[in-house]
C-alpha cells in the first residue's frame, strides 16, 4: 500500500502530541481531487484543536492529521469531477471533518478547492483561505464596510489581522490597527493609516469615531473597543465568546449603540473566487513571515502559541 507522511496527534494535549508518521496515501473518491500538497497553513486554530479546547464542537478521531489550509497541485481526480485536470495548481480549506493538511497527499471533495491565485507561490497561497475568509466575513458579510469608514483592526500584526488591513484599505476604508512597537513599519507597509503600539499607548486615545472594528483579543481589549464606536457601528469578534465578554456584552451594545457580531469558521469556497481574484489583482498578499518544514510542526506550534508571530505561518510540505 502506498504510504506518504503526516504530522498526526493520537490524543489532546501540548505540542509534544505532535507526531511525523508515515501512514497510508489516500487516494480520490468520486467527486473528489487528490491533492498533492506543497504547503499548509498554521493557524492557532490548529493549536486549539490539538489542545482539545474545541472537543466539545470538533471531537477528533485520533489518528488525526492536524491543518485546515492547503495549497497544492492536482495529482487525481476522482469520478464525476469536472472543471480540473492533473498538474492544476489550487488552494482550498477543509473542516476537521475532511481530514488534515499536514500532510504529502490530501483527498478532498472537489467542491471546497479552487484553483489558486495565478500569481502566486503556493507556500503563499496555502496562508490565504482560514484568515483571508475570516477577514471577508467580517469585512463584507459582517460589517458591510463602505468606501471613507473607519475601521479599528486589532493585531494588525497577526495573520488575521494582516489580511484585513489589506481587504480594508483596497476597499477605501481609513484603517487604525494595532501592534507592538516592533511591527508598527510592517502595518504601514500592509496599508495603514494609523498603527497603535498597544504596549505604550492605549488604543482609545487615537481610535474615534470607528464604523468597523475587528477584535481578534476579546477581554479587556474588546470592552475598551465599544468606547471608540460610532453610535451604528459594529465589531466583528474574531473568536469563541469569553464568558465575561458575553455577561457584558448586551449592556454595552445598547450603551453605546453598537452591535456585535461573530465570525464563524466557513470554508465558502466562493470566498476563494474572491481572494484568487483579490490577490491576481495584487491587492492581497500571502504574508507569510515564517515557514517550517513539515517536520517541524512543533517548532510551528510553538510560535503560533506564542500569540506573538507576525504575518503567517506555513509548513512546506514539497
Ligand atoms: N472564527 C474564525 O473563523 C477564526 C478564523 C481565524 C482565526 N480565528 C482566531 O482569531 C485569533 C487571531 O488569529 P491570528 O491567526 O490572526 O493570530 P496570530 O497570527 O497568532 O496573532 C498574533 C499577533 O497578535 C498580536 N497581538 C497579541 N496580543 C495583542 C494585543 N493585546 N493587541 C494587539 N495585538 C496583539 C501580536 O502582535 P505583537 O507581536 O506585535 O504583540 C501578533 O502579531 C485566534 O484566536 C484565532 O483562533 C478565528
Amino acid at each position: 500500500m502506498p504510504t506518504m507522511q503526516a504530522v498526526q496527534i493520537r490524543q489532546y494535549g501540548g505540542d509534544e502530541v505532535l507526531e511525523l508518521v508515515e501512514c497510508p496515501k489516500p487516494s480520490a473518491g468520486p467527486g473528489q481531487l487528490l491533492v498533492k500538497i506543497h504547503a499548509a497553513g498554521v493557524n492557532y486554530y490548529d493549536v486549539k484543536i490539538r489542545e482539545g479546547w474545541l472537543r466539545q464542537f470538533f471531537p477528533l478521531q485520533f489518528p488525526h492529521t492536524l491543518g485546515n489550509d492547503f495549497a497544492g497541485v492536482v495529482e487525481e481526480v476522482g469520478e464525476g469531477v469536472t472543471g480540473f485536470q492533473p498538474g492544476d495548481r489550487v488552494f482550498g480549506l477543509i473542516t476537521v471533518f475532511h481530514g488534515g493538511t499536514y500532510a504529502e497527499y490530501l483527498a478532498v471533495d472537489a467542491s471546497l478547492v479552487r484553483h489558486a491565485p495565478a500569481n502566486m507561490p503556493l507556500d503563499e497561497a496555502a496562508g490565504l483561505p482560514m484568515v483571508g475568509l475570516t477577514a471577508l466575513i467580517a469585512l463584507v458579510q459582517l460589517g458591510n464596510l463602505q468606501r471613507g469608514q473607519r475601521v479599528l483592526i486589532h493585531a494588525g500584526s497577526g495573520a488575521v489581522g494582516g489580511a484585513a488591513i489589506q481587504l480594508a484599505k483596497h476597499m477605501g476604508a481609513h484603517v487604525v490597527a494595532t501592534c507592538s512597537a516592533c511591527n508598527t513599519d510592517f502595518l504601514y507597509t500592509l496599508g495603514a493609516d494609523e498603527v497603535v503600539d498597544y504596549t505604550s499607548t492605549d488604543f482609545r486615545t487615537i481610535a474615534k469615531d470607528i464604523d468597523l472594528a475587528v477584535d481578534v483579543i476579546g477581554g479587556d481589549t474588546n470592552m475598551r473597543t465599544f468606547e471608540v464606536m460610532r453610535r451604528g457601528g459594529t465589531i466583528a469578534v474574531v473568536l469563541r465568546n469569553d464568558p465575561v465578554e458575553m455577561a457584558n456584552r448586551e449592556r454595552l451594545c445598547q450603551e453605546h449603540g453598537v452591535e456585535v457580531k461573530v465570525v464563524a469558521f466557513d470554508t465558502w469556497p466562493e470566498g476563494l473566487d474572491t481572494l484568487r481574484e483579490l490577490a491576481e489583482a495584487g491587492h492581497l498578499h500571502g504574508n507569510v513571515q515564517s515557514v517550517f518544514p513539515l517536520s517541524e510542526a512543533r517548532a510551528a506550534h510553538q510560535l503560533s502559541q506564542s500569540r506573538h508571530a507576525r504575518g503567517k505561518i506555513v509548513l512546506k510540505v514539497v
